[in-house]
């Protein structure tokens, strides 16, 4: 190799070792928090093939990437996605890539699960935030709970270890949180909750669905005993133990509490478009430098410009006074 494999380190120190792809901003879902009912996707003609991704990625573990998450959108209904897991796998078989996941509305899941499994795949996340068949219905639009519940228990029955992230809504799953707290450690599967960003033009007002997760552990603590724990997973989650159920829980707080301090992640679209921050408009294309020649020096020097210039940190706010989003793009552009 003839360009700079020593790794990637932004301005602020920070070691760039997790790149999430999002492999479509399609979804068979349309969550009302994360999209307009009447959502405009990308042209097919803009995309990525499934060669160049995996390219791209492996330009990316060439120079230090050791966790690999694949996103949507929902990432199972990319056509052939499969290719494109069994084409990365060879890097965890090769040793070169530590962990090769995905994040799932858990749609497809029946029947991708063993696959998934099979190509190396440990681990996912699962996106769920109610248990309540009318609630996931009016809060996805066009979701099926049974469906996703059929889809974690085959994620099970594949051996895949399953980490469940809702969204915490003010007055939408506040009071749900315990039940699927107790549903999720019953089965051994922690849960993750996280506050609503200020990411695209949604058709609800995010002021009336923000619920600070500082509230959500109050009301929390008066029926459980959560004791704080340093379990880390190489995301911004902190954790909490439930003496109660004896799983854990984690907050993701990126309104509450900036988490950006030991970020070390990109995020590289379908398109071949790098953010560098999940809460900042700043990104680099890759896609020109990928397409300009067959070896990988151009792309590989864009990469390192992009890592240059990664900000410090977001800076989210949804108040009453705050009427437009911090980003213009949706969180299904970049998945999280
Ligand atoms: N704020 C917080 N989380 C969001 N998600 C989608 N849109 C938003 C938003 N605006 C979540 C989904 C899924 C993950 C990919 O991102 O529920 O868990
Ligand atoms: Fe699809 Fe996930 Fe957005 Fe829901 S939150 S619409 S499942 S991308």
């Amino acid at each position: 190799m003839d360009f700079n494999t020593a790794g990637m380190i932004d301005p602020f120190g920070r070691a760039i070792s997790y790149l999430r792809v999002s492999v479509t901003d399609r979804c068979d879902f349309r969550c009302t928090y994360c999209m307009a009912e009447d959502m405009a996707f990308l042209p097919k003609r803009d995309l990525l093939t499934l060669e160049e991704l995996d390219r791209l990625c492996t330009v990316f573990i060439e120079k230090g990437v050791r966790k690999l998450r694949l996103t949507g959108g929902e990432p199972l209904v990319r056509k052939n996605v499969m290719h494109l897991v069994r084409d990365l796998s060879r890097h965890l078989k090769s040793g070169a890539l530590d962990e090769l996941t995905l994040t799932t509305n858990g749609s497809q899941l029946s029947r991708f699960a063993e696959e998934l499994a099979d190509c190396g795949v440990r681990r996912i996340n699962v996106s769920l935030d109610t248990l309540d068949p009318e609630k996931f219905r009016t809060i996805t639009r066009w979701g099926n709970l049974e469906k996703v519940l059929q889809g974690i228990e085959a994620a099970e029955r594949a051996g895949l270890k399953i980490k469940l992230n809702a969204v915490a809504l003010k007055d939408f799953n506040d009071r749900e949180i315990p039940e699927l707290l107790r549903w999720a450690h019953g089965r051994g599967i922690d849960l993750t909750v996280i506050e609503t960003m200020p990411m695209g033009e949604i058709d609800a007002d995010r002021t009336d669905q923000y619920l600070p997760l500082s509230l959500l552990r109050a009301e929390l603590e008066r029926e459980f005993t959560l004791t704080d724990i340093p379990y880390k997973t190489g995301g911004p989650a902190r954790y909490v133990e439930v003496k109660e159920t004896g799983g854990r829980l984690g907050f993701i707080t990126p309104m509450t509490h900036n988490f950006c301090e030991s970020c070390n992640r990109v995020r590289l679209t379908c398109t071949g478009t790098l953010y560098m921050c999940l809460g900042q408009d700043d990104a680099a294309d890759l896609r020109a430098p990928l397409r300009q020649s067959e070896g990988n020096e151009l792309v590989s020097a864009a990469i390192d410009e992009a890592i240059g210039r990664k900000p410090k940190g977001h800076d989210f706010v949804i108040d009453r006074n705050t009427r437009r989003p911090a980003v213009a793009r949706h969180m299904s552009v970049t998945g999280g």
